[in-house]
């Protein structure tokens, strides 16, 4: 992929629950780039294959499903508000069966291939912050500034834990563990694309460091 000067990308990968997405969120703000949230879009064909009931044996339709996804984020108060075929399913695609197939159909080598390009898409002058598994080590490949998030998994349960239940809802933490683990299994040893740091990335070990003091140390990394 050829490097474009007039567009800056940053990637942010990691494990779930590591703080990316806030993170990825609070650094676009702050150097007025666009912003990537390329798990969105894998929980958007997960959706939208529930949604149409197509079964995860059926891959052809899972494909068209990723291929042909209308989907529009737009920026919302505190966040982007994501429309599938013009419903707001912003809260939907964060529910635990969608995160638990999202993962699934990320593993499906064609569907990351039918997403690859849109997600290219994204990058535009002045750059681009872009929020992911492979974002360093697949989709941009030539990005200026590389960055791997993680923490423990009890730290990132814990994390999620604190929000559902600031939503009031119902939650489990050794369970939450168990899922994140199984998440965190599934998208290391996938074939295509597995989560891994790409040679030149920066790792960050967020398990006892604040969002503050995590953006702080991207913002001096990259110069800003
Ligand atoms: O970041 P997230 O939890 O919203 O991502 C949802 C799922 O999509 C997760 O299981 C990992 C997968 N994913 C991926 O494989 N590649 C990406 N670039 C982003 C997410």
């Amino acid at each position: 992929m050829a490097l474009n000067p007039d567009c800056i990308i940053v990637t942010i990968d990691g494990p779930s629950g590591a703080g990316k997405g806030t993170l990825s969120q609070l650094l676009a703000q702050r150097l007025g780039y666009r912003l990537l949230d390329s798990g969105a879009l894998y929980r958007l064909v997960a959706l939208s294959s529930l949604n149409k009931a197509i079964p995860m044996s059926d891959e052809a339709s899972l494909v068209h499903c990723a291929a042909g996804l209308d989907v529009v984020f737009s920026p919302a108060e505190g966040g982007v508000q994501v429309l599938l075929e013009g419903q707001d399913v912003t809260t939907a695609i964060r529910q635990e069966q969608v995160s638990m197939r999202a993962s699934e159909v990320a593993a499906i080598d064609a569907v990351r291939s039918a997403l690859l390009q849109r997600q290219r898409d994204f990058a535009t002058a002045p750059g681009l912050v872009a929020d992911g598994r492979d974002m360093g080590t697949t989709v941009f490949t030539h990005a200026q500034h590389k960055f791997y998030l993680t923490a423990s998994a009890e730290a990132r349960a814990q994390r999620r834990y604190q929000q559902l239940l600031e939503r009031g809802e119902q939650v489990d933490l050794p369970a939450l563990i168990a899922d994140i683990e199984a998440r965190d299994q599934r998208d290391q040893s996938r074939a295509s694309s597995p989560l891994r740091p790409a040679d030149d990335a920066k790792v960050i070990d967020s398990t006892n460091l604040s969002i503050e003091q995590v953006l702080a140390h991207m913002m001096v990394t990259i110069g800003a």
